[in-house]
């Protein structure tokens, strides 16, 4: 049997190890020329005095069994006993893109199936799979996955939120101890952090080393930064597990979510890259250009009045809009968001003709039909809910407390299941439904089924859910979206088309959001709505060009009342629409840039073609600079030698300037002819733009 693998792809090495039948990460990192084995085997440390006489090598498993005091990888017993473990190695298999190992611990009656493959981006992607070979129930509390993480890595980076305001970075030294991120809402939830990374004291967009992991799964999850005092560092992620909610019978298996790791020497915008090319590169991922979508939620709210909407899709198909999206309140008695939820069939009251009118007349202008639903949940004032009281997700004969006046249904219950698929089934038939929008408005708590915590299997069974929707009625798309980005995560991802970036739709805000949310996910999984002014959510007023500006930068639509505007604004809108499909090839392909601007009042970044041919960047002032002239546009990511036609362009507008003659190349009648070189070495001088106002930048 080999008692190595050397795993090396993308600009990635892996390299493993068997020492006295445990599986060791020894490396992962850069790749490494040269013999890595010979290097490796050099690198054995001191005995230290007052330590364990003989060299330790705890390996994967993290065991106490072979002298590792941090956080193990498994937790876990059988009514006591077996609650320490010590796995060999009993069959590998390896290639230079992959490896299998199968440990057991014969003691402890336990099979542990390990998966790793490494993908040509330098993404890393591990299974585990925990099975009990024993003849007694075996409890897991916990099952983690962890990487060793070089002594390089000095500070941690991820990401806080809440509802409207997701995706804020937090920055730490690393430290003696261990950071935990954890979520325990039953979803991934606004304060997810969609990764944990670790990284070097300087390191930033554009340069540095960063490690990164990801957790494909939606439901309770940890992510952890361990450093123990002997001075190791690791970073891991797994499943939060209630008490005994994986207790696993003789023969049966636990598969915890896949656990995505990478590497990257180019910053955080490398790391930003190995995600995007690894999400693009799945067999999901959605081909056809992506259509922009006005979602009429911001535009009517709860008032479904038919004439109104017919308006608002005669104003969409003006400016060329290509899907509309119908949001909550179709449904029965779904006045106001205290009932309904749970009866999904078209209220009658307000659409007494069903949907297929409106469906039609959309249809007619040429745009495809979009409809609303948040399956997991009901209203206690519904008829399913009065019908079922039994269907919810509780423990101990309680009702949990309600959230947005609803409860959560157990879809794990079969009964649950197949209501909701035959109910949504039923509206889907109307074939020229192309889309749902797919809402989770609360958190899980008390989320019991039959006594036992259920978080896991929920999340199991929104998965299976969205597969099977999606087998019964080919070509449907699925938007995720849980009170705005409250399930954004790669388990999800695999079973959708479009994430609900933010509620929050005030451009300034979702600078920020937008900037964040693309660390992981690529723009053209990421709803960017032009919304009304002033802001919903803010109360701030925006100019057209910012707000349209800002939505540019991902899967482009509008969340407006568009039905009475003026002529110019429809007119701009029209251009900003028709630009967004010029370049949404761009947008959506192009390699994501996020230019270390040195003084924070403003954000430059942008996309640039594979080819680098054609870029598109933006300058966005979010405050006044302190210096009259803010740092000049540097950019990075072009070809040097290649001569580029630089212009300023505005599809919505100019943004407003505090000068009294701006830079002449902004205004200039045609574009200037510069080469990437001095694009990326002398730049160009920067605009005195207002606060809250962007600019556009083309090079071809
Ligand atoms: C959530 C979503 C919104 C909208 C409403 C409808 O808040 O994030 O976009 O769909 O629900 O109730």
């Amino acid at each position: 049997m080999a008692s190595s693998a050397h795993l090396s792809s993308g600009g990635v090495d892996l390299y493993l190890e068997i020492i006295d039948g445990a599986l060791l990460v020894q490396y992962w990192g850069a790749t490494v020329a040269g013999n890595i084995s010979e290097a490796i085997a050099t690198s054995e440390k001191s005995i230290a005095n007052s330590a364990f006489d003989l060299a330790t090598h705890p390996g994967i498993m993290r065991e106490h069994s072979r002298g590792f005091l941090g956080h193990p990888t498994i937790s876990g017993h059988r009514d006591g006993s077996a609650w320490s473990t010590k796995f060999v190695l009993s069959w590998i298999d390896s290639t230079s893109k992959s490896v299998k190992v199968i440990l057991t611990d014969d003691f402890a009656e336990l099979k542990f199936s390990v998966e790793m493959n490494l993908d040509s981006f330098g993404m890393l992607k591990t299974s585990y799979e925990l099975t009990n070979t024993g003849n007694s129930d075996y409890t897991l509390d916990e099952l983690l996955y962890w990487l060793p993480l070089s002594d390089r890595a000095t500070q941690t980076l991820d990401f806080s939120g809440r509802w409207s305001n997701e995706r804020n970075p937090q920055r730490r030294d690393i430290a003696t101890g261990t950071w935990i991120r954890d979520s325990r809402e039953g979803r991934s939830g606004h304060n997810y952090t969609i990764t944990q990374m670790a990284l070097t004291e300087r390191s930033s967009f554009g340069t540095g080393e960063v490690w990164a992991v990801s957790l494909g799964w939606s439901g309770n999850s940890q992510y952890l930064v361990e450093r123990t005092f002997d001075g190791m560092q690791a970073i891991g992620a797994g499943e939060v597990l209630m008490p005994g909610e994986i207790i696993l019978k003789t023969g049966e298996k636990y598969c915890a979510p896949d656990f995505y790791a990478t590497y990257s020497r180019n910053g955080l915008d490398g790391i930003a890259e190995n995600f995007h090319s690894h999400i693009r590169a799945r067999p999901e991922h959605p081909k056809k250009p992506r259509p922009l979508t006005l979602n009429m939620w911001e535009a009517i709210y709860f008032d479904h009045n038919e004439s109104k909407i017919k308006s608002l899709v005669d104003a969409a198909a003006e400016i060329g809009v290509e899907r509309m999206v119908l949001d909550d309140g179709w449904f029965f008695e779904r006045r106001n968001d205290r009932a309904g939820l749970g009866d999904w069939v078209v209220d009658e009251k307000i659409w007494p003709l069903g949907l297929d009118p409106i469906i039609d007349y959309i249809d007619k202008k040429g745009m495809e039909f979009g409809l609303w639903f948040e399956g997991e949940m009901v209203n206690p004032d519904s008829q399913l809910f009065r019908n079922h009281p039994d269907w919810i997700l509780q423990e101990g004969g309680r009702t949990p407390p309600t959230w947005r006046h609803q409860l959560v249904l157990d879809l794990a219950n079969p009964e649950v299941y197949h209501y909701l698929l035959e109910k949504i089934n039923a509206i889907l038939s109307n074939r020229k439904i192309k889309y749902i929008k797919w809402d989770h408005n609360r958190v899980l708590v008390d989320a019991g089924n039959s006594s036992r915590a259920a978080i896991h299997r929920q999340t199991k069974a929104i998965y299976r859910l969205f597969a099977e929707l999606k087998s019964c009625n080919p070509g449907l798309e699925i938007e995720s979206c849980a009170s705005g980005g409250a399930r954004i995560d790669l388990g999800v991802i695999n079973y959708i088309d479009r994430f609900w970036t933010s509620d929050n739709n005030d451009a300034l805000e979702r600078q920020n959001n937008q900037r964040w949310t693309m660390q992981v996910i690529p723009p053209e999984l990421l709803g960017t709505h032009i919304g009304p002014n002033p802001s919903h959510q803010t109360g701030r007023t925006h100019n057209l060009s910012f707000r349209a500006t800002t939505a540019l930068f991902g899967h482009a639509g509008i969340e407006w009342d568009i039905s009475n505007l003026s002529q110019e604004e429809i007119s701009t809108l029209k251009s900003w629409a028709d630009f967004y499909k010029k370049n949404r090839k761009l947008l959506h392909n192009g390699k994501n840039v996020r230019i270390d601007y040195p003084d924070d009042s403003g954000f430059l970044y942008g996309v640039v073609s594979a080819d680098k041919s054609h870029a598109l960047f933006s300058y966005v002032q979010l405050r006044t600079s302190i210096a009259v002239h803010p740092p000049v546009i540097i950019l990075r990511e072009l070809d040097p030698l290649r001569q580029y036609k630089v212009s300023a362009v505005f599809p919505a507008g100019m943004p407003e300037m505090m000068v009294v003659t701006p830079p002449p190349w902004i205004t200039a009648k045609n574009p200037l002819t510069i080469s990437g070189s001095a694009l990326m070495e002398i730049g160009l001088p920067t605009p005195i733009l207002r606060p809250e106002n962007a600019l556009l930048i083309e090079l071809q």
